[in-house]
């Protein structure tokens, strides 16, 4: 049957006008490093920084290693959690869909990544800022052929955005030698470059849709054990900690102008720093026995890189600060999370009170309602 061109127009614009809505719920997109990754880099099969052996996840749910660099949760999940927001999956799980997205956000975060492309590259495979941007459009893509153009706006927008990245462009860049960035700049001028690329970044996630958005801060990465094994005092490294200070000082006050110059941007600024710094000069105040050591070590052998099955585990995991040379415990980062949603301020979701896009559809969507 032959239909007439007028009734084929009329009858897209009203399909077009029933998908362009959505009861979308508040979600959060989250970008980072080891420090949020949440399974990513288990799917990179030739990258050589994976938490996909015992004992990582042995206190997050079944037990078993679930891509997570620590024993249970990361700080994002708990400030997630706090604020009343599903966790997002790892973007590279292959059982995420649209429907997923929409539901649950993503988290593209990856081990050994970094602000800059160059940064971790003895990992081989690891998903950069950059990178972890693209598929956020990718991501944006399959949304607007899902919902419609408008509705989808209106779900990024109403999202919520993690941005947590910079060690690395220092523990596994800058700080080593053998990385061009180690020569080519010095401290001033590389924060410099470090600050202006994620200036550049956060403006593009602007211009992609994000409007509240969370930049975590460095703690004192001259104190993680891998960095006292490297010390010639057996202490924290000065200079190490500087850096991190000088990268906070520097992203504070680039985060303050973006929120105060892009339109409708509500972008802050939080860190752990002093806090973290106190737990590890005492440990005891805050309930820890120990604040310079991983609680999965291989033995006398250190720096052991990582966690494996032929480690042995601290007696109580949940005094320990460090899980591994370069992460903290679950218990620590209950700590972290706490104090940064202090400094971010943002109120629990009340997903029942969210904004939902375009007029509510009058008949419930028959998916997941
Ligand atoms: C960084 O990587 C992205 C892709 O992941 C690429 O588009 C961009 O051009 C790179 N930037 C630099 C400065 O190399
Ligand atoms: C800012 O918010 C207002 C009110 O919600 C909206 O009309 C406007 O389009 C927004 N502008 C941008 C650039 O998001
Ligand atoms: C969320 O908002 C709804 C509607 O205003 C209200 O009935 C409900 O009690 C709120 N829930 C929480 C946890 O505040």
């Amino acid at each position: 049957m032959k239909l007439p061109l007028t009734f084929l127009l009329v009858a897209a614009s009203i399909l077009a006008a029933a998908i362009d809505r959505c009861d979308c719920k508040v979600v959060q997109f989250i970008f980072g490093d080891s420090l949020s990754d949440v399974g990513n880099n288990q799917y990179l099969s030739r990258s050589l920084a994976k938490a996909n052996l015992p004992w990582y996840g042995i206190d997050f749910g079944d037990g078993l290693p679930n891509g997570r660099y620590t024993n249970g949760r990361t700080v994002a999940d708990i400030i997630g959690d706090a604020m009343g927001l599903p966790r997002p999956p790892a973007f590279l799980d292959p059982s995420l869909t649209d429907d997923v997205i929409l539901k649950n956000g993503v988290n593209y975060a990856s081990g050994g990544g970094g602000i800059l492309n160059e940064t971790g590259s003895l990992f081989i495979q690891r998903l950069c800022f950059y990178k972890q941007i693209e598929l956020f459009q990718a991501t944006q893509d399959v949304v607007r052929a899902k919902v419609g153009g408008r509705a989808a706006d209106k779900f990024f927008q109403s999202a919520r955005y993690v941005v947590a990245l910079g060690s690395n462009d220092f523990i596994n860049n800058y700080l080593m030698p053998i990385y061009g960035d180690s020569y080519k700049y010095n401290d001033q001028s590389f924060i410099s470059y470090l600050v202006n690329t994620l200036g550049a970044q956060l403006k593009l996630l602007h211009s992609l849709g994000a409007r509240e958005l969370m930049v975590f801060g460095l703690g004192p990465m001259g104190c993680i054990p891998l960095q006292l094994v490297l010390s010639s005092t057996g202490g924290c490294q000065e200079r190490v900690n500087n850096l991190a200070l000088s990268f906070n000082q520097a992203t504070s006050k680039l985060v303050d102008g973006l929120s105060k110059t892009l339109p409708n941007a509500s972008f802050r600024f939080g860190h752990a720093y002093d806090v973290v710094n106190d737990v590890i000069s005492n440990p005891g105040k805050y309930g820890f026995s120990n604040s310079n050591s991983p609680c999965c070590s291989f033995g006398r052998i250190r720096p052991a890189l990582t966690c494996v099955p032929l480690s042995k585990l601290c007696k109580d995991r949940s005094k320990y600060f460090f899980w591994d040379e370069y992460h903290p415990s679950d218990t620590a980062n209950q700590i972290i999370a706490k104090e940064l949603i202090k400094k971010f301020g943002f109120a629990a979701i009340n997903q029942t009170e969210a904004p939902s896009a375009a007029p509510e559809p009058a008949v419930a969507p028959s998916s997941d309602g």
